[in-house]
């Protein structure tokens, strides 16, 4: 059989234990010994060490429902393992993989015009939908149990960011800064209307809190420079000794005078900053924070309107930025800097906290795939419900669509929709319930027009989702729809891989043949 197709249904076969609420997590450990414990799709795919092309490909599968949609990465692999399996059923029935692609792509079509036709269209600022959709995007993770709480920060979040353009809204995920603190428990997660900065005022003397903070931000240190060359200096006598280190004094101290003159009460420092400098900033009152990030440095200047500046002599007025409030905080044992208030009120942070590093890591994670979901809805507000009703849906309407069709392609259109199904009958077997009872009752409560029956994953029975308020965005279903076809059509079309010129095995001849026996070089590589 084709070791592209093979190769491929095992990553998806790995990873369908996990679709779902009830799905298993899955630990993944890495050459240096380092544990990840998830159950999001894109990173257990990621993290695994797959060699065969073809099996990357459905890594890459879920890289691209990550990047597009945020949510649904484990669907759209169980489901473009699921397309390719039956259509190795039809080519054990001779029909050739030209026809299964022109099936598959007909169907793909219908897909997503039927999935468009029974989606149910929102407000795109509906605080309560875009709830439950969070909600389900996290109903699936480890921190589940606290989903309501995370999804409300997550909402707020995204409409504080949302912009509203001609055609509604456009949500830039930039501006929503997720900060980890092990430590304190998921609840004590918050959301901060401006940055949260993982520094501490340098200085124990500097204020711990600024009000109407003018703020300048320097990517350089503020030290006296050293040449860059060894240079030597003759101090021959006390007097000279005492003249060189004034002098050097008299340049720290001009630098903060410079600071005061430009107006700015806060100093954020990519670099590092002179004790002298310090001591004497305390003295004016200043509050400064060093060795800053350069996403933050970036993320400030968004937020507060100041320009990074290079040099000490450029801190204006005019470049600086504006916060209503610079503030130490204490976050658990530790220190941060909050700055709040910003210009640019589209500046968000949640600040992550948690019993442990893993956590907070799946915690992180977690919000991420709900912010994104959120966003999905926002920007194009029509929504499904979830547990496999919508696969459900679809899957019956293709069915009935391809009685229209003649011959060959009608088995594959058929196929196709049959493959859908493959989404509610694994939410259906993490659940424990028996898959060929449930899918047939699926099927015939669809018949009876109960549009959103589905698997209710915490019963294990067949429910209408929607009254179970289990909502997923309509983009997440059509992106996996869209790029699940794409993926398997692309590995049908492949009938052999070719080891290209540059092997890194020295028996290859460069640009010889390039085919070899049995297509993979050095045989099958591990999975
Ligand atoms: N409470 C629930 N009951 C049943 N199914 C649910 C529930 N919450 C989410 N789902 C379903 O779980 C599936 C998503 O599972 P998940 O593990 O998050 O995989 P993915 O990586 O594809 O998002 C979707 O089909 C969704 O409808
Ligand atoms: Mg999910």
């Amino acid at each position: 059989m084709n070791s592209n197709v093979m190769a491929a249904r095992i990553v998806a076969d790995t990873i369908k234990t996990s679709l779902g609420p009830k799905g298993m997590d899955k630990m993944l450990v890495d050459s240096f010994g380092d544990v990840t414990i998830t159950n999001d799709g894109a990173t257990m795919l990621k993290e695994m060490d797959v060699q065969h092309p073809a099996a990357k490909m459905m890594v890459e599968v879920a890289k691209t429902q990550d990047d597009e949609v945020g949510d649904g990465t484990t669907s759209v692999v169980v489901l473009a393992g699921e397309l390719l399996s039956k259509a190795m059923d039809l080519m054990d029935k001779k029909i050739h993989a030209t026809v299964i692609i022109d099936g598959y792509r007909d169907a793909q079509e219908q897909a997503l015009k039927f999935l468009d036709e029974i989606s149910i269209k929102i407000e795109p600022r509906d605080k309560k939908m875009l709830r439950k959709v969070a909600t389900t995007s996290m109903a699936s993770k480890l921190v589940a149990g606290h989903g309501e709480y995370l999804s409300k920060l997550a909402v707020d979040a995204i409409l504080q960011i949302a912009e509203k353009t001609e055609e509604g809204y456009e949500a830039d995920l930039d501006m929503v800064k997720l900060e980890k603190k092990p430590g304190g428990a998921l609840t004590d997660t918050t959301l901060i209307k401006g940055l949260v900065i993982d520094k501490e005022v340098v200085h124990s003397d500097m204020p711990k809190i600024i009000r109407e903070a003018k703020i300048g931000l320097l990517n350089t240190s503020m030290e006296v420079e050293k040449t860059e060359f060894d240079a030597k200096i003759h101090i021959e006598s006390p007097e000279e000794m005492q003249a060189y280190l004034d002098q050097e004094e008299q340049m720290l101290r001009e630098m903060v005078e410079k600071v005061k003159k430009g107006g700015i009460n806060v100093i954020f420092c990519q670099k590092g900053i002179d004790d002298m400098v310090q001591h004497f900033m305390s003295r004016e009152g200043i509050l400064a924070a060093r060795r800053l990030k350069k996403s933050d440095m970036e993320a400030l200047a968004k937020a507060t309107g100041a320009k990074v500046v290079t040099n000490v002599d450029d801190l204006t007025e005019t470049d600086a930025g504006y916060a209503a409030v610079v503030e130490e905080k204490k976050i658990g044992d530790e220190k941060m800097i909050f700055v709040e208030g910003c210009k640019n009120p589209k500046a968000v942070s949640i600040l992550i906290r948690g019993g442990s590093e893993r956590i907070v890591d799946e915690a992180e994670r977690s919000i991420h795939d709900a912010l994104c979901v959120i966003r999905d809805v926002v920007e194009e507000p029509k929504v499904v419900a979830g547990g496999g009703a919508p696969e459900i849906e679809v899957a019956r309407k293709i069915r009935r669509y391809s009685e229209a069709l003649s011959g060959r392609e009608r088995l594959a259109v058929a196929a196709f929709a049959e493959a859908l199904e493959v989404i509610p009958i694994t939410l259906a077997e993490n659940t424990g319930m028996d898959p060929i009872d449930a899918i047939s009752e699926l099927q015939s409560r669809h018949e009876k027009g109960e549009l959103w029956a589905g698997i209710n994953s915490l019963k294990g029975e067949v429910v209408d989702m929607a009254e179970h308020d289990v909502y997923e965005p309509m983009q997440v279903k059509a992106q996996a729809i869209k790029s699940a076809t794409e993926a398997a059509t692309m590995l049908l079309k492949i009938d052999d891989v070719i080891a290209a010129s540059k092997m890194r095995s020295p028996a290859m001849p460069p640009g010889g043949p390039g085919g070899m026996p049995g297509g993979m070089p050095g045989g099958m590589p591990p999975m």
